[in-house]
């Protein structure tokens, strides 16, 4: 079997590339280890920056975003029993021109859209793929090969796109050559999808001498919501009506009382992390998304990176394959960087003013609250978490 590009992960980073070299006349192939359907069975974010957004439009894809999706103009800041809105649209117009705004859209709707436009271009996804191993990338004659079946496959390529997320194969091949920069942090965000009305028209971000609060949607009837939870804390200690308990508790007294609780359909626990693997680029081999870097899910960023990314990536192999040159994939891992590190900066800071921390003391709160009010009454300060918020420029606004 032989391709341009092998896409190692079918997650939004392996999709949205497969679907832009697609939009290029660039053959590709994605080699996923799990089924079509576990993949669309995992819950993840669900906040998409304008950039995000406009890729998706640019392709084709966004009829059902737009008609599905909920634009917000605006987030909730709730700390010191009261709530306080950041309005995003009217703080970037000020700040830039262009006002800027976000879409609530799940990216298992993302996965969803993109999957079923690959399945209509008949473009060739390996699912269940075993053992899928990464050779020769630092010659010119890269190789995939992987198990199906019981029989091992190859297939050839010109280069290789490790999009197989944070637990994937393809940064554990390059282990030896990279440069890791992490923080663990000490708790854990436990997290409930229920059919329920969201308490509030936008996202609020509660601020709680009890710990960290989220409330997010999905839908008019859909609701997400997270609570800051110890790290040793599993799902099943947590039934449904504590949950409920302890979010009302964390929220002001408005929203606990408008919060319309109902059984969960989901429920699960992740530990928070920033992680960035250096560079991004061996050879014939690329990195993208959460291959390369994680973010605590405070700044929405995550599945936005995985975008930029392979937004620079796949502009870097169009120029390759249509113009001969090779100075945006030798500008990649760079570039790719630049952006990555300025989220993870904001993600680190969202993550540091929102949570409880067990060894800050209450000096640290102090200093939260300080900061919270410094936010909510300076302009140049809201102005600077909303630019962050809704996604900083892309550095090539138009493949040229
Ligand atoms: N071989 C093939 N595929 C693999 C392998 C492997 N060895 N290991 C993992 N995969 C697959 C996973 O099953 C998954 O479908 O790679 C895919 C990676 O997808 P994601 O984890 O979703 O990562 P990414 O596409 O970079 O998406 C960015 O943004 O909201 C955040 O973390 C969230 O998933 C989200 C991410
Ligand atoms: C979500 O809806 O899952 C979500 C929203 C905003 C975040 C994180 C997660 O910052």
């Amino acid at each position: 079997m032989k391709t341009q590009v092998a896409i190692i992960g079918s997650g939004p980073a392996g999709l949205l590339l497969g679907a832009l070299l697609h939009q290029a006349g660039i053959d590709n192939v994605i080699i996923e280890q799990r089924s079509q359907d576990y993949v669309l069975a995992r819950i993840r974010a669900g906040v998409l920056e304008q950039g995000t957004v406009s890729m998706l439009d640019a392709l084709g894809l966004g009829t059902r975003m737009h008609a599905e999706g909920l634009v917000h103009d605006g987030i909730e800041l709730a700390f010191g029993g009261a709530r306080h809105r950041i309005d995003l649209y009217g703080l970037t117009a000020q700040a830039s021109g262009v006002g800027q705004r976000v879409m609530v859209y799940g990216q298992t709707e993302v996965t969803r859209d993109l999957m079923q436009a690959r399945a209509t271009h008949q473009l060739p996804t390996i699912y269940q793929a075993d053992a899928v191993t990464l050779h020769e990338f630092d010659g010119n004659k890269p190789q995939v090969t992987w198990v199906r079946d019981g029989v091992t496959q190859t297939l050839q390529c010109d280069y290789i796109a490790g999009c197989d997320g944070f637990h994937g194969v393809a940064r554990e091949t390059v282990q030896s050559r990279i440069q890791v920069f992490e923080r663990v942090y000490p708790f854990g965000w436990l997290g409930v999808l229920s059919d329920t009305p969201p308490v509030s028209h936008e996202l609020i971000y509660a601020n709680h001498t009890r710990g960290f609060a989220l409330c997010s949607m999905r839908s008019h009837t859909r609701s997400r919501y997270y609570i800051q939870c110890a790290l040793e804390d599993r799902v099943e200690q947590w039934s449904d009506q504590a949950f409920w308990d302890e979010l009302r508790r964390r929220l002001d007294p408005e929203a606990a009382e408008n919060l319309v609780v109902g059984p969960s359909i989901e429920k699960s626990i992740a530990p928070l992390r920033s992680f960035v693997a250096e560079p991004m680029r061996f050879g014939r081999l690329f990195l993208a998304g959460d291959a390369a870097h994680i973010v605590p899910p405070t700044g929405a960023k995550g599945l936005n990176l995985a975008a930029s990314d392979v937004r620079y990536l796949a502009h870097a192999l169009i120029a390759h394959y249509r113009d001969r040159t090779d100075q945006g994939l030798n500008d990649y891992s760079a570039k790719a960087l630049r952006r990555v590190w300025k989220a993870v900066r904001f993600s680190w800071w969202m993550t540091s003013m929102m949570h409880r921390f067990p060894d800050t003391g209450t000096f640290g709160q102090r200093v939260q609250e300080a900061e919270l009010d410094y936010l909510v009454q300076s302009r140049p300060a809201a102005m600077a978490l909303a630019e962050n918020y809704v996604g900083l420029p892309f550095e090539d606004d138009a493949l040229k």
